[in-house]
């Protein structure tokens, strides 16, 4: 495989390329030029703080030279502030530039800055073009594919508790191009780096299923140089991760509810993992709980292990299948088990509230068998329970 890799996301007009590589965020200059060429002369960038100044820069200095006035908005990304005040701040901001329906919106940062920016501009002005670079290996591999955007909303319960409830808000809206920059990894710190793994294992445990065979073999055969963020190792990492995300959401852009298939199988480890990120009090180490709260590949790494847990209980799955998950789980630094979770009830409460949630039914994604999972809606209640059992340390 060469330097610079490319993967397109086909999906007819909406189609885009993802650019992966070391330097590739120079190539925002071609993507920008037909933008321009069809009047584009503004630009509104929303930056992630945690990001090196350099790669902002760098955004102005290519805008600059196209003629294009870049406006930075930097946010500290954190699950409360992907919220509607955010949004609507962003929103008076943009519209304060003078930004017009051909200028594009730049999302320069991890998930919560991709989707708020995503979202901004899938309904500025009725929709106005966004070009995502993710400067995440969670990003890189998920949340930057596939036009989900949206924010948090929090919600108070009839008992007078409150709830955020994760991306109830959003809308589809897929980016002109991804840019993804392997340089840009170097900021992140360990914990981070080890949260986006999380999500490349998942689709590892979902690979057979989705027609890319051989992903989980892959990254077991390369768990050395994965965990220690080899930076070839990881562009490859990227380049085969986003292949099957770009295919998965090829066929299902929208995740088809009637399906219980398709996009809704990269949910695997999620709604479980959705119960318990947003507790605040819970740590990926039980013997240090200033970590707390989890980060969102902490907590799919733990719904993983409990989805899995919870087929054996419903289905009788091969328990080999989650011992091979956590030994790969632990290998790569994430945790395997939790302290603190409430009860089983309380547990199982929250994950209807998950968007995944239909009426009457939770919806969990288990593995039927070595890298293939369903979508299951009547899974019984005490499966759940024996799937949080088995992440409570
Ligand atoms: N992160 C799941 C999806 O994009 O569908």
């Amino acid at each position: 495989m060469s330097n610079d890799r490319s993967v397109h996301v086909d999906l007819a007009d909406r189609g885009y390329d993802i650019l992966i590589g070391s330097g590739v965020l120079s190539k925002l200059e071609a993507v920008l030029n037909p933008m321009h060429s069809k009047g584009a002369r503004r630009a509104f960038v929303l930056v992630d703080s945690g990001v090196p100044d350099r790669f902002a820069d760098q955004i102005t200095t290519i805008t600059q030279s196209l003629g294009i006035k870049s406006t930075l908005a930097t946010i500290t990304p954190t699950e409360s502030i992907k919220s509607i005040q955010t949004y609507q701040s962003l929103l008076v901001h943009i519209a304060s530039t003078g930004h017009s329906r051909v200028d594009p919106v730049i999302a320069l940062g991890g998930g919560i800055v991709g989707d708020l920016a995503g979202f901004v501009a899938s309904s500025y002005r009725r929709g106005v073009p966004v070009i995502q670079c993710p400067t995440t290996l969670l990003s890189m591999v998920d949340a930057s594919v596939g036009g989900k955007t949206g924010f948090n909303l929090r919600i108070t319960n009839p008992d007078g508790s409150e709830d955020l409830l994760k991306n109830l808000v959003g809308a589809f809206w897929q980016p002109q191009c991804v840019i993804a920059d392997i340089d840009t990894l170097d900021s992140l710190d360990p914990r981070q780096r080890r949260s986006g793994l999380s999500e490349c294992i998942k689709h590892g445990f979902i690979s057979a299923g989705v027609g890319q065979e051989g992903l989980l073999d892959w990254m077991i055969q390369h768990l050395d140089a994965i965990s220690s963020f080899e930076p070839a190792t990881m562009a490859e990492l990227a380049e085969r991760n986003v292949a099957l995300k770009a295919s998965v959401v090829a066929l299902d852009e929208r995740e088809d509810t009637s399906k219980l298939g398709g996009r809704m199988l990269l949910n695997f480890g999620h709604t479980f993992g959705h119960a318990i990120e947003t507790l605040d009090n819970l740590s990926p180490d039980p013997s240090n709980p200033s970590l707390a709260p989890l980060h969102h590949g902490e907590a799919v790494a733990l719904g993983m292990v409990a989805a899995c847990r919870a087929a054996e209980h419903a289905s009788g799955l091969d328990p080999e299948i989650g011992n091979e998950m956590i030994s790969i789980l632990k290998h790569a630094g994430l945790p395997v088990q939790v302290g603190g979770l409430p009860s089983n009830q309380d547990l199982v409460e929250r994950m209807s509230h998950d968007k995944k949630a239909t009426a009457n039914t939770i919806r969990v994604v288990i593995p039927t068998s070595r890298g293939k999972c369903i979508v299951v809606e009547d899974a019984p209640v005490e499966s759940l329970e024996a799937g949080f059992d088995a992440i409570r340390a």
